[in-house]
């Protein structure tokens, strides 16, 4: 399985804007990369260009050592020279075969001898699950089993590579839940290397070993999902994941040795960032997750502006002044509307942004000052 590698790839549609501007990432071996971002930043596009189904305008792309497109070089080799299956989000089954006959078709293309043939169908269907439903047609499927069909039609020829752009997006919340797990383990038992596009964050928190993270083309940060939750690269990025969303509070800052004291009429705080860093006093924006605003019997007042519990936790919106917080209760529990509570900062995840450049500046801790 090679490591695929993105060189200052650019994708330009006529005259118009960049779809994709400058890409540099490098997919490793056996890794489960999403491709995340809102509608239009760019991500069918690159997935498009490494399958080779897109020309970029600019860079380069490798396979391991092998160079499958250069502008420079004169280099492009063509989809099917690269190894590469391809999942689409309308993935279409051929309505007159029968779930044996759709895997097996595009092996007798390649002209795989019948009982290698054979052997690789029945294998895929034992992965896939679907061993029983060999000799149905795809109307007579659900559509989670359709879509398992239609991955193992896409895994029988062994592509060194997997592109899927959001093969999920067609089913109910419960199937696609279920293809999710699914997906996991089969990115373990194949041990191919998986690039997936999707434009839900926690499709992509959920599943990836990596998610890279687009906006109008730019890549924003590229790590693994819990470091793009904990340690957003900027504002985008950390209101982009999570559900509820980090709160986000307007502050003004004035340093006090080794933190600095913030200031937003509501309230004040003492930020100390968790590794040293150079403090001055300016405009700050203070990222907040809800699960860190703890309901406590002391610290900041507050009104309960609604309480929804699901049962497992509770999302509250608790207003300070005109500054509204959203917070993350856990257990049974539920707060009467228009309720005082006070609620107080713990841990030391909170995030400091500069408020011009938007740029994450520290990690740090909160403590009330009074
Ligand atoms: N063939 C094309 N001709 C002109 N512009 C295009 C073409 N394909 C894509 N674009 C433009 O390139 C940009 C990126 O499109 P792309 O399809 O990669 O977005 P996406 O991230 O996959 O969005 P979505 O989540 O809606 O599928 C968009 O602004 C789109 O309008
Ligand atoms: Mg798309």
């Amino acid at each position: 399985m090679p490591t695929i590698k993105l060189v200052n790839i650019t994708k330009k549609f006529g005259k118009g804007s960049l779809a994709v501007d400058k890409l540099n990432m490098e997919i490793k071996n056996g890794e489960f990369v999403s491709l995340l971002g809102p509608s239009g930043c760019g991500k069918t596009t690159t997935l498009r260009m490494i399958a080779g189904l897109e020309t970029p305008t600019e860079g380069e792309i490798y396979f391991d050592d092998e160079c499958v497109f250069s502008d420079e070089k004169g280099i492009n080799l063509s989809p099917d020279k690269r190894n590469v299956g391809f999942l689409f989000q309308n993935y279409a089954l051929w309505p007159h075969m029968t779930v044996y006959k759709n895997i097996s078709f595009g092996l007798e293309n390649m002209k795989w001898p019948k009982d290698k043939i054979d052997a690789r169908v029945k294998e895929i269907c034992k992965t896939m699950r679907i061993e029983e439903y060999m000799n149905r047609y795809p109307a007579e499927l659900s559509g989670g089993q359709q879509q398992r069909v239609a991955i193992a039609r896409t895994l029988a020829p062994n592509p060194k590579v997997l592109l899927m752009d959001e093969p999920l997006s067609n089913l109910d919340a419960k199937l696609r839940n279920d293809m999710r797990a699914e997906l996991k383990r089969l990115h373990k038992t194949t041990d191919s290397t998986f690039v997936y596009v999707t434009h839900d964050q926690s499709e992509a928190m959920t599943l990836s070993t990596k998610v890279a993270l687009i906006k109008l083309g730019i890549l924003q940060q590229y790590c693994p999902p819990l470091e793009l939750y904990g340690d957003p690269a900027n504002i985008f990025c950390a209101d982009f994941m999570g559900n509820p969303s980090m709160n986000f509070v307007n502050v003004k800052g004035v340093k006090d040795g080794d933190s600095l004291l913030l200031n937003n009429d509501h309230f004040n705080v003492r930020f100390t960032p968790n590794d040293p860093i150079e403090l001055k006093d300016g405009d700050y924006v203070l990222g907040i997750r809800p699960e860190f605003v703890k309901i406590t019997e002391e610290g900041i007042e507050s009104r309960v502006i609604s309480s929804l519990p699901s049962g497992m936790e509770t999302t509250l919106s608790l207003g300070v002044g005109d500054v509204t917080l959203s917070a993350v209760a856990f257990g049974s529990v539920d707060f009467a509307m228009d309720s005082v509570e006070h609620f107080n900062f713990e841990g030391n995840k909170y995030v400091l942004f500069d408020k011009e450049s938007e740029k994450n500046l520290s990690l740090g801790s909160l403590e009330i000052v009074e």
